[in-house]
């Protein structure tokens, strides 16, 4: 799948989003390496740091459902009501959460560009110098 279609399906998740606290909807599409595709959404709470993202959201859905390997990740933020135009990085945590069941080189993340269009970068990009699983067994 393309990453244009993978940031469409991220667009498509964001009509989910519940954010009625910060008013910013977010979609994300995971893409796993056996073609199968989860979504998520940011899902607030009245009680703010019970938020969860929607990478995370994704990604805790991928797994549940018995998917452990990923290629590429699209995340498309804005606020409510209006069409993103601008990239919405992954937060730290969904980066780190993300790191667990990906090798960052490889890991595609695909993003709105300034202005329209879309942008890509990797995991190493956004985490550089990670700790991962395999710092625990050496
Ligand atoms: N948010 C995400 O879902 N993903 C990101 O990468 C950045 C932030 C959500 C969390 C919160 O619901 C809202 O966006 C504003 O921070």
């Amino acid at each position: 799948m393309s990453g244009e279609e993978l940031l469409r399906r991220a667009h498509a998740a964001r009509g989910n989003a519940y954010a009625p606290y910060s008013r910013f909807a977010v979609g994300a599409a995971l893409l796993c390496e056996d073609g199968r595709v989860f979504l998520g959404c940011n899902v607030e709470n009245a009680a703010y740091p019970v938020t969860c993202c929607a990478e995370r959201a994704a990604l805790f859905a991928a797994v549940s459902a018995g998917a452990r390997r990923f290629r590429a990740i699209a995340v498309s933020g804005a606020p409510l009501g209006q069409e993103p135009g601008a990239p919405c990085p992954p937060c730290g945590v969904c980066r780190q959460a993300l790191r667990e069941f990906c090798a960052p080189k490889e890991m595609r993340v695909y993003l709105d560009a300034p202005g329209g269009g879309m942008a890509e970068t990797t995991l190493q990009a956004l985490l550089p110098e990670s700790f991962g699983p395999e710092n625990l067994a050496p």
